[in-house]
């Protein structure tokens, strides 16, 4: 069994590592479910975990912490008491702290079995992107009120930014996308043409987005680069406008008291998919259908950057960070000889 470890926070290429164990996996206990994972992705949150992030617990000294919050696999066993799983079900899972492992044991309610025809890849990508999406499109609705827009999003290339453009186009909102640079704002035209696309590599970039607002302030802002960038775009936000913060792409920071909150009655919201399971098992259920639907029909939307197996860690991150990278870079473990061949799909 291997596992990808961290025993201090810092540069994930530098205090990452692979461990082999000669000992059997964990057995599930109550309430749990054994999943030898096949893929899992490598997200910029599972980055900034290893890295240290604030509000974050911090990493205790003799604590061992292995990243990834999702990831699919085959159940291996499960715990006394779970009756709707079996072994060799393929499943996704989420959140399901440590799947950057061969195996992960993880409550038996966070684990979503795969439909016939998704394949692995999409599989292991389709839970926490689209519950960000949906948690980003519930604070989008409830910062715009009766307002239709404008809203403007930061890092539109991202996966979620192109999630987020597929929304927009599906519903008619009056989004503007701002990539870093003009690569960057040609691969974003070709995927959504409808789309205003805006590179803040330019040196007029401010004025482009008001051209296409056309005029109008914009209403909310959804921003997962903060740092400097944050003050530009609390200026583009109309009064009682409010930004909703969800990432930290960028280096250096803003400060709260530099930003004319007060005077412009303007609100900062941050938001989190940590926080998608306080919602109530109902609205769960509601969301993870909306996911699997999103899989079954539409999953370009859930594209691969590239694969790498789990030993190659550090080449993954590395191809993580990339510029220009387009997609989820995974991480996978091969199937053992013999098992299922629905595993395999
Ligand atoms: N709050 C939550 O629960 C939650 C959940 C999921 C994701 N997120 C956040 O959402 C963001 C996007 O995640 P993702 O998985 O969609 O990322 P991704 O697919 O890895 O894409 C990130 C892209 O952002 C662009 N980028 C990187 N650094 C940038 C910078 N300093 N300034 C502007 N653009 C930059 C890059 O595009 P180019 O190289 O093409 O410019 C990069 O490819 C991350 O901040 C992540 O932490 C938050």
């Amino acid at each position: 069994m291997r596992t990808v470890v961290h025993t201090r926070q810092g540069d994930p290429a530098q205090v990452l590592t692979v461990r082999e164990d000669p000992d059997p996996p964990p057995s599930p206990g109550t309430g749990q479910v054994l999943v030898r994972l096949l893929v899992r992705p490598v997200h910029p949150g599972d980055l900034a975990g290893v890295e240290g992030l604030p509000g974050l617990p911090e990493q205790r000294p003799s604590e061992v912490r292995t990243p990834g919050v999702e990831g699919m696999g085959v159940v291996e066993s499960v715990g006394p008491d779970v009756r709707a799983l079996r072994p060799g079900r393929r499943v996704a899972v989420f959140p399901a702290p440590g799947t950057w492992a061969d195996f992960v044991v993880v409550a038996a309610d966070h684990v979503v079995p795969v439909p016939e025809g998704v394949s692995d890849e999409t599989a292991a990508l389709m839970l926490v992107n689209p519950l960000t999406l949906l948690m980003l499109y519930r604070a989008l609705e409830n910062a715009l009120g009766e307002h239709e827009g404008p809203v403007l999003q930061t890092a539109a290339g991202s996966s979620i930014g192109r999630l987020v453009g597929a929304a927009a186009v599906r519903h008619g909102l009056p989004l503007i996308n701002l990539v870093r640079d003009a690569a960057g704002a040609r691969r974003m035209r070709d995927l959504y043409t409808t789309l205003p696309v805006v590179a803040t590599g330019d040196a007029d970039w401010r004025e482009q987005v008001r051209h296409h607002t056309g005029g109008r302030p914009v209403r909310a802002v959804l921003d997962c680069v903060g740092g400097p960038l944050v003050q530009d775009l609390v200026t583009l936000l109309a009064d009682g406008g409010t930004l909703i913060t969800y990432g930290r792409l960028g280096s250096g920071t803003t400060a709260l008291e530099e930003l004319p909150l007060v005077q412009r009655g303007l609100t900062v919201r941050g938001v989190t998919v940590r926080h998608w399971t306080r919602r109530i098992p109902d609205e769960r259920a509601q969301d993870v259908a909306f996911a699997l639907d999103l899989a079954q029909h539409t999953p370009d939307l859930l594209e691969v950057a590239a694969r790498y197996d789990l030993a190659d860690v550090e080449a993954a991150v590395e191809h993580a960070r990339r510029p220009g990278k387009s997609g989820t870079v995974v991480l996978t473990s091969r199937q053992p000889a013999g098992a299922g061949a629905g595993a395999a799909r």
